[in-house]
């Protein structure tokens, strides 16, 4: 993984192994509500931090990586707001879809910005030469 996304994109898989973990255990809407909210925050920071490296260096594909970052936030906050509202949505399989959204975002759009971030670099370590 690249440095500038390492650290950010291990916080949001361990936020979901947390949030399988209080599912798992059948923990109260209150505790998976908690790290919901701290995962939209995360997710929320981690895009934005995303989206001034890919300005930063003019990726070509970000205006469809954007895109994909404001559905996966809708479909976050539309699951928040209905866990807030006293509806139970949460359960394996829906942990499942959470878990494949990310892992798919991370290997899809995410995986590609890393390797044009790599070339990038591999480049500039040629002109320097
Ligand atoms: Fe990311
Ligand atoms: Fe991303």
């Amino acid at each position: 993984m690249h440095p500038l996304l390492e650290k950010d994109h291990q916080q949001l898989i361990d936020l979901i192994d947390d949030l399988d973990k209080c599912v798992l255990k059948g923990n109260s809407i209150n505790q998976a509500t908690k790290y919901l909210d701290a995962f939209i925050t995360l997710a929320e920071d981690e895009f934005k931090n995303e989206e001034r490296i890919m300005e930063a260096y003019k990726y070509p594909e970000i205006i469809d990586h954007k895109k994909e970052h404001v559905r996966l936030l809708e479909q976050l906050r539309s699951l928040h707001s209905k866990l807030s509202k006293g509806h139970t949505p949460f359960g394996k399989d829906y942990m499942q879809r959470l878990r494949n959204w990310l892992e798919g975002h991370l290997l899809d759009a995410d995986n590609r910005l890393e390797e044009f971030l790599y070339q990038i670099n591999a480049d500039s370590n040629k002109i320097e030469k």
